[in-house]
């Protein structure tokens, strides 16, 4: 008998459901999610059909950007859980099949580090600060930041320090919130500190890590202004940024075939040729594809960017990493809602206003293109990350009261920018009132941001078994993408259509896809095959308009 061998690279066409904890379920009743509430939530996704789970992050955090300023890189945040917590779910995943990833922050870190905070206190030139970026300012009297880099949230990327007697001191750089220091990669302390953590949750059993703003980390020695654009082009992307993927994924793989491990790159460069870069074989496994989240409910705009994957990341024998939603874009149903967009307020970069659209919405609409582009994603060869929430058709909260909002990038644009809350609103599990069952029913606390009314039309319960719902065709999506696609197949053949520029349709296998963007109902040739699964019920063989199918020949 042969052994049992592991599935090679299951990640190369892995689904996986990416879990906000802090919105997900609250498992003791203080408002906000937590590891508990997520480990009694684990058949749910099992049921579901994921092969794993991304974690954001869960290290103890100020919260100031919701962990994504880590204290500490090796604990667990005190209202998530800890150590012992986080190890029963990894062993409960573990058991129902489900890999678990975490977040890895190495950009920066928080203020509360205790590396910063030893920073603060050391004199200029000090090795404390020399992990951080501190600089003398401009002007006669350093008044004036040291570049004109920008913060991502807004602002400038410089905050001034005060020293021990009063006075104004250095500037340190931070690409997002000024609690988020950002650290000097070209200090070998940090490289050194980061493959500690790797190993300490490599060891703990952890499956891989999405990695947070993986073309951050180095800069340009010199530190020059940037020309302005939409890329900070000496801030990100810089070439030495590679060699921490190469040793990163070497200690990645020295764990051997049977852990598998897997580190996906969130990496927002100008160019899908510049993402190709960071897929090398001895790179990172994975990166986003981002390019198809950015394009509008446009038949064109889909096909072009679908291209694009498959000539700059599918050539280079890399997996092409998918996804519509995360927890810093407006969720989908709401992007292919909007039938009229709002102008854009001035000071808003133009990527950011595609990823977070705002003006004339029909909801119902943007549900049904949401579901359609669904399927389209799980056709395609290659791995898929979901969004929670995204398989209850969950729209965005658009209209959070302004004292509500918790993300800094509303506070650090001057309030002009309203930032990401909105999608990060706890899930609705039931339709009770109270938080819609996302905390206990005697729950002493109120959820971390409110829930609308109309959360309840939405309740995860109430769509469990309903033939119509967005949560059975994600079952079933998942359960038919195993049984009707082979995962080693990984091309697709357009199949053209000259009189329909509104409908995309492509083969896979034995699978033909099709994708109806327009309104006018299409009938699929009979030569495709039967209808196995549609986002909408056909009409006498017909596709409705804004709808996908999945048609198999016999
Ligand atoms: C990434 C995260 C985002 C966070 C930022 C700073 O873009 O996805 O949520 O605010 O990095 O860490
Ligand atoms: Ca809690």
């Amino acid at each position: 008998m042969t052994p049992q061998q592991p599935a090679a690279q299951w990640w190369r066409s892995a689904v996986v459901y990416q879990v906000y904890v802090r919105s997900f379920a609250d498992g003791n009743g203080d408002g906000i999610g937590d590891l508990a509430g997520l480990r009694s939530k684990l058949d749910y996704l099992a049921d579901l059909g994921v092969d794993g789970i991304w974690l954001n992050p869960c290290y103890p955090s100020p919260q100031a950007d919701h962990g994504y300023d880590v204290a500490d890189y090796t604990g667990i945040e005190p209202d998530y859980g800890d150590l012992a917590a986080f190890d029963a779910l990894v062993a409960d995943a573990r058991a129902r099949g489900i890999k678990v990833l975490m977040d890895l922050v190495p950009n920066h870190c928080s203020d509360q580090h205790p590396w910063f905070q030893a920073a603060l206190a050391a004199a200029p030139g000090s090795p404390e600060r020399s992990r951080f970026v501190f600089r003398d300012g401009r002007g006669a009297d350093g008044e004036l930041p040291p570049n004109n880099w920008q913060s991502m949230f807004g602002g400038p990327a410089w905050t001034r320090t005060t020293d021990a007697d009063g006075r104004p001191g250095q500037w340190y750089l931070h690409f997002f919130d000024a609690a988020q220091p950002d650290f000097n990669w070209r200090d070998p302390e940090v490289p050194a500190m980061f493959e500690k953590v790797l190993r300490f949750w490599f060891d703990r059993g952890v499956d891989g890590f999405r990695i947070d703003v993986a073309h951050g980390l180095y800069k340009h020695p010199e530190l020059p202004d940037w020309s302005g654009g939409h890329f900070n082009e000496h801030g990100f992307d810089q070439p030495e940024v590679h060699d921490v993927y190469r040793s990163w994924r070497a200690i990645a793989d020295s764990y051997g075939p049977e852990r598998d491990i897997t580190l996906v790159g969130e990496v927002w460069v100008p160019t899908v040729t510049a993402l190709a870069a960071y897929l090398r074989a001895d790179e990172l496994p994975q990166a986003f594809f981002f390019d198809l989240l950015l394009q509008n409910w446009d038949a064109g705009n889909f096909r072009a960017s679908i291209d694009r994957a498959f000539a700059e990341i599918g050539a280079t024998g890399a997996t092409i990493t998918w996804t519509l939603s995360n927890h810093d874009v407006h969720r989908a149903v709401s992007r292919y809602a909007v039938t009229r967009l709002a102008e854009v307020p001035e000071g808003i970069d133009p990527q950011v206003a595609r990823s977070r659209p705002r003006g004339e919405t029909d909801v119902a609409r943007g549900v049904r293109r949401a579901r359609a582009a669904a399927l389209l994603l799980l056709a395609l060869p290659g791995a898929q990350f979901l969004y929670q929430g995204e398989e209850i058709g969950l729209p965005e909260v658009l209209d959070l009261p302004d004292d509500a909002r918790q993300d800094p990038t509303w506070r650090r644009s001057g309030r002009v920018d309203p930032g990401r809350d909105g999608c990060r609103v706890p899930l609705p599990w039931t339709s009770e009132p109270g938080s819609f069952g996302f905390s206990p029913a005697d729950a002493t606390a109120k959820p971390w941001l409110p829930q609308p009314d109309w959360f309840a039309d939405y309740a995860v319960a109430d769509q469990l078994g309903d033939p119509s719902s967005t949560h059975t065709l994600y079952r079933e999506a998942l359960r038919a993408r195993k049984a009707l696609f082979d995962p080693g197949d990984d091309a697709i053949v357009w199949l053209d259509l000259p009189d329909r520029a509104d409908v995309l349709a492509f083969r896979r296998g034995d699978v033909a896809c099709v994708v109806v963007f327009g309104a006018e109902p299409f009938a699929p040739p009979a030569e495709w095959g039967a209808i196995e699964l549609a986002s909408r019920e056909p009409e006498a063989g017909r596709l409705p308009g804004e709808t996908a199918a999945w048609l198999r020949r016999p």
